[in-house]
């Protein structure tokens, strides 16, 4: 029979475990009787329950290191160990296997304050060493898809000067393993009526009069025409008679209110002065193509991730 070598190990990380049984009595006594084999059965379901991928936690007979037992090395860097309870093997699997040097994965965020990832918590040190598990997602739903296809622990963390946003390094064995195929959604650099989105600002502005200046951010015009869809202007943008120019945080047609994202608009406005509202664009694909039917001149940027984002291989 012909035997054809492989290439590459089978498994990524190969453990064997001394479980060998000698009679009572023996001068060299055995791993067995060091109580291998619970530790072996508890490190197998430990490296699943962490979710270590492509590795192999076998029982093996003696290995010749008798005195030193219980032993178990691991290959294929060929480390070996002596351990003797459950901690020592959460810290072996933690130290050699997750957080070794074999791998790292960069993860960048923004600022945020609160919810799951806050900033402030990242630069203090509070995720510093913490487990990371990362999903197949759908973006629009976001179940998780399957079992985690990597797992590490957060090494390095680090926001940028102006605490705008930071990254943290994430180190495991399974990126060696794993690959990793992003789909991308274009976003736009560029502001909506720049030269580079070629649409002519004329073309789409809503003319119409201050009405009632309700408190600091908002106020409601009148004389709109046709008033467009709740959420039209949102992020776009105003400028009065006068000159006074703002940005549209809110519209909301059935009150015909505007919410701006200057707190002091209601002293440079004066219910009853012309204004132009120029509709907002998020700087999405979806937007450029469904609302300004655009998407021709839509200045993609590469690195966005898409509804599909990441699929691993
Ligand atoms: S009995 Fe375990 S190494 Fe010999």
């Amino acid at each position: 029979m012909a035997v054809q070598p492989t290439e590459k190990p089978f498994y990524e990380t190969h453990v064997f475990c001394c479980v060998n049984q000698r009679p009572p009595g023996h001068p060299r006594s055995c791993c067995a009787d060091r109580g291998s084999k619970d530790l072996h059965g508890y490190m197998k379901a430990r490296a699943k329950e962490l979710g270590i991928k492509n590795i192999r936690v076998n029982q093996s007979g003696c290995l010749e290191r008798c005195e030193l037992g219980p032993s178990m090395v691991i290959y294929p860097e060929g480390v070996w160990y002596t351990y003797d309870s459950h901690e020592d093997v959460d810290e072996i699997l933690t130290k050699h296997i997750i957080n070794g040097d074999v791998g790292s994965m960069e993860i960048t965020f923004a600022h945020s304050d609160g919810g799951t990832l806050d900033t402030a918590e990242l630069n203090t040190g509070f995720w510093d060493g913490a487990t990371v598990q990362m999903y197949l997602v759908d973006r629009l739903t976001l179940p998780a898809l399957g079992d985690p296809i990597f797992t590490g622990l957060i090494d390095t963390v680090s926001i940028n000067p102006i605490g705008s946003s930071g990254s943290f390094d994430i180190r495991g064995i399974s990126v060696q393993a794993e690959a990793f195929i992003q789909t991308y959604q274009p976003m736009c650099r560029t502001d909506l009526f720049s030269p580079l989105c070629q649409l002519v600002a004329t073309d789409w502005d809503h003319a119409g009069t201050v009405d009632t200046i309700i408190y600091r951010f908002n106020f409601t015009v009148s004389g709109l025409g046709a008033p467009p869809a709740d959420g039209w202007f949102n992020q776009g943008t105003f400028q009065t008679a006068s000159g006074f120019k703002g940005t549209i945080a809110n519209w909301v047609l059935s009150s015909l209110k505007i919410t701006t994202y200057q707190p002091n608009c209601f002293s440079r406005l004066t219910a009853g002065e012309g204004i132009t509202l120029y509709p907002g664009c998020d700087k999405t694909a979806a937007t450029c193509r469904t609302k300004f039917n655009n998407r021709i001149n839509h200045q993609a940027e590469a690195h966005f991730l898409g509804i599909n984002s990441i699929v691993g291989v």
